[in-house]
């Protein structure tokens, strides 16, 4: 286990600056899962902290020991990555004992911990298997296999359950959580599945076009974004945004049907408000906060997503609501949101309450 530590770390592909001036402190035995969007530099970061990748500027500090100009074997890391790069021609016994025997340790302490591990991720059974007798679940599993019996400092996971189906990918996240409770051991984990990230992270780290956007626990990014972006991309459905005026201290939405709102507010410099799917409460128009007509429902058992209409252009916002709520279509539909669950954001998409 150990802390890691990146000072102002900077990486340029030629011209394309793609990490750009890093910083970030990363606790012992943290569970950090970095997010963004595709090409926003999480791989090239995992890989410059392994040491695959060189630095142009910046320091790495493990422990507190500056380890940026070593090689990745000093470093004492072990990455997982998404293809799970087994040895074909090995079994699992093996793939997951390989590192070790290389190392040239004892026969009887190698068995032992092959074993051990093969316990703690469940493949005692499928120890002579080789890799094509195993299903995807099972072959991240050795993957995973192979880095802990390293007894690394810490785990650096890049995507690795990204080419699992929707149900494997569920075992699988459970389990990666099962065993980083039982090993405590430091991770740094890359997905762009943000689900994934607010299950597993003690802090998520969020990053677009090579910088951080925030850092801080799911429930923080969740209930206070610091801007559009990390709102838009923390939650499932997306946050709902809309731009709006403010007039004498009321939110005007730009559209046909809100000619005015109950939305109130004390910054003139609002530019968009925001608000999640689940604050919104459906009641009679004379009580609304905003009018709209709903268009599209979207029934998912537990719940369901009302796709509302209020006048924004090629803007829907989305309701959502238990399943049995019966919501007519193309009525007016009067929606309630309570003064405290708005996010207002300014003309830069910033936060500002
Ligand atoms: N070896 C390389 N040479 C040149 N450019 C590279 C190299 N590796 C990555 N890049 C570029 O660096 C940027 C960041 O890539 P990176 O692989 O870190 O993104 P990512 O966030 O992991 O994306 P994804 O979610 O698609 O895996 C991209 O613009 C990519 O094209
Ligand atoms: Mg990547």
């Amino acid at each position: 286990m150990a802390s890691i530590k990146l000072n102002n770390i900077s990486k340029w592909f030629g011209e394309n600056h793609v990490i750009k001036d890093i910083n970030l402190n990363i606790i012992d035995g943290e569970f950090i899962v970095l997010v963004g969007p595709s090409g926003c530099g999480k791989s090239t970061l995992l890989r410059i902290i392994s040491g695959l990748e060189d630095l142009e500027s910046g320091k790495i500090l493990i422990e507190n020991k500056d380890v940026t100009d070593k090689i990745p074997s000093d470093r004492k890391l072990s990455m997982v990555f998404q293809s799970y790069a087994l040895y074909p021609h090995m079994n699992v016994f093996e793939n997951i004992g390989f590192a070790l025997k290389t190392s040239g340790i004892n026969k009887e302490i190698l068995t032992q911990k092959v074993n051990q591990v093969a316990e703690t991720l469940k493949l005692k059974l499928l120890l002579n298997r080789l890799p094509k007798e195993l299903s995807g679940g099972q072959k991240q599993r050795v993957a995973i296999g192979r880095a802990i019996i390293r007894e690394p400092k810490a785990f650096l996971f890049d995507e690795p359950l990204s080419n699992l189906d929707a149900s494997l990918r569920i075992e699988m996240r459970l389990e990666i959580s099962r065993l980083h409770k039982k090993l405590g051991i430091t991770t740094i984990y890359v997905t762009h599945d943000q689900v994934e990230a607010m299950t597993l992270a003690n802090r998520i780290v969020v990053i677009n076009e090579g910088k951080i956007i925030q850092v801080g626990t799911p429930k923080e990014l969740y209930n206070r974004p610091k801007n559009l972006f990390v709102a838009k991309f923390i939650g499932t459905p997306k946050m709902n945004v809309l731009e709006c005026t403010t007039i004498n201290g009321n939110v005007y939405f730009i559209d046909k049907i809100n000619k005015k709102t109950n939305i109130r507010c004390n910054n003139k410099d609002i530019q968009k408000i925001g608000f999640r799917a689940e604050k919104i409460i459906i009641c009679e128009t004379k009580k609304a906060s905003f009018i709209g007509y709903a268009k599209f429902i979207e029934y998912l058992g537990a719940e369901q997503f009302i796709y509302v209409d209020v006048g924004v252009k090629e803007n829907f916002v989305i309701v959502k609501e238990k399943p049995d709520i019966k919501v007519p279509l193309n009525q007016k539909l009067g929606l309630k949101i309570s003064q405290k669950d708005i996010h207002f954001f300014s003309k830069n998409d910033t936060r500002l309450n």
